[in-house]
């Protein structure tokens, strides 16, 4: 049984970036494959594209979609084996997982990380937990470790804006940059995933004390100093990310590391590039989302066609079952 929980299911980046791009030129071409299939969808957390891009996906290929707000809709789920449940928990994942299997033939899952207990989110209770105990595929749709939905489609929009590189290997630089609020790692550790998956001049600006998992991070270069990260750079790739060693604490607020019209024009004419949603003139400046050369719509709009490559090659490999 195929899932998607993260960029290590990708077998080729390559592949799957063409596989998009092919749906996104007729993303109606396969809209019998997936007409007699549910998928269901489970959200621990808001969101706006995710939700949004994964159903038009799954709509595109003809299956049915149900949306479960599951936070504030469902029972209190119950992780932990052999627990007395006579707490606040109502149901435990062993029965929620094999019941929504009967309904759904495939169940995608956003449980964001809590960013209180690093052992329990780097273990991802929540998407293992349905792994382990549903009888159908799951997609990860942003755990607490990784966003790979989001990642795919960042690798879609950085080949097709490639034409300014006339042929040759770019830079890419994630770039950290201020934000009032503890956020999880997940988008920034995908994108590095999907990165180490490429050929690029790759590198991860940061201040210090903001090193993401070096289990993630291993392969790939760290630069402190923004301004020197950002020479040269045909790609900025801007997140917030709070601290992973002294887990989830905001330890700078520095507003030196938004990323502005001057830290750009030290760039290549670099491309700018947010998961989003993105406060503006906290992590970015006005200047620069509403630039040309600012990617992040059009990132967004990709959301479906990596969402639905995802789904035709999981309906594809239910059908060969
Ligand atoms: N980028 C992203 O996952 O957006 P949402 O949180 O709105 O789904």
């Amino acid at each position: 049984m195929m899932n998607y929980l993260s960029v290590k299911d990708i077998d080729s980046i390559t592949q799957w970036v063409s596989d998009a791009r092919k749906l996104k030129e007729e993303p109606l071409k396969y809209r019998k494959l997936g007409s007699d299939k549910t998928i269901g969808l489970l959200f621990f957390n808001p969101s706006l594209r995710t939700r949004l891009s994964t159903q038009k996906a799954a709509q595109n290929l003809g299956m049915t979609t149900m949306v479960m707000n599951f936070d504030k809709e469902g029972w209190a789920l119950e992780f932990e084996d052999g627990t007395i449940m006579d707490q606040g928990k109502s149901e435990h994942i062993k029965e929620a997982a094999q019941v929504i299997s009967q309904f759904c033939d495939i169940i995608a899952i956003r449980a964001f990380a809590s960013l209180e207990d690093k052992e329990k989110d780097k273990a991802e209770i929540v998407l293992n937990g349905f792994a382990t105990y549903a009888s159908v595929p799951i997609i990860n749709m942003e755990s607490s470790v990784g966003h790979p939905l989001q990642a795919l489609a960042d690798a879609i929009t950085l080949e097709e804006n490639k034409e300014h590189l006339n042929g040759r290997k770019p830079k890419v630089v994630l770039s950290w940059a201020p934000h009032p609020k503890a956020l999880p790692h997940a988008v920034a550790n995908s994108f590095v995933e999907m990165m180490q998956k490429q050929e690029a001049d790759f590198i991860i600006t940061h201040p210090r004390g903001y090193e993401l998992d070096p289990e993630i991070t291993a392969n790939s270069s760290i630069e402190y100093d923004q301004a020197k990260a950002f020479e040269g750079a045909d790609y900025i790739y801007t997140k917030n990310w709070s601290c992973f060693s002294d887990y989830g604490k905001v330890l700078s607020k520095d507003t030196s590391w938004m990323i502005s019209k001057e830290k750009m024009a030290l760039t290549n004419n670099a491309k700018f590039m947010h998961c989003l949603p993105v406060r503006r003139n906290v992590v970015v400046e006005d200047a620069v989302l509403d630039h040309p050369d600012s990617l992040v719509i059009e990132q967004a709009n990709n959301r479906t066609f990596a969402a639905q490559t995802v789904l035709k090659k999981i309906l594809e490999n239910l059908k060969e079952d």
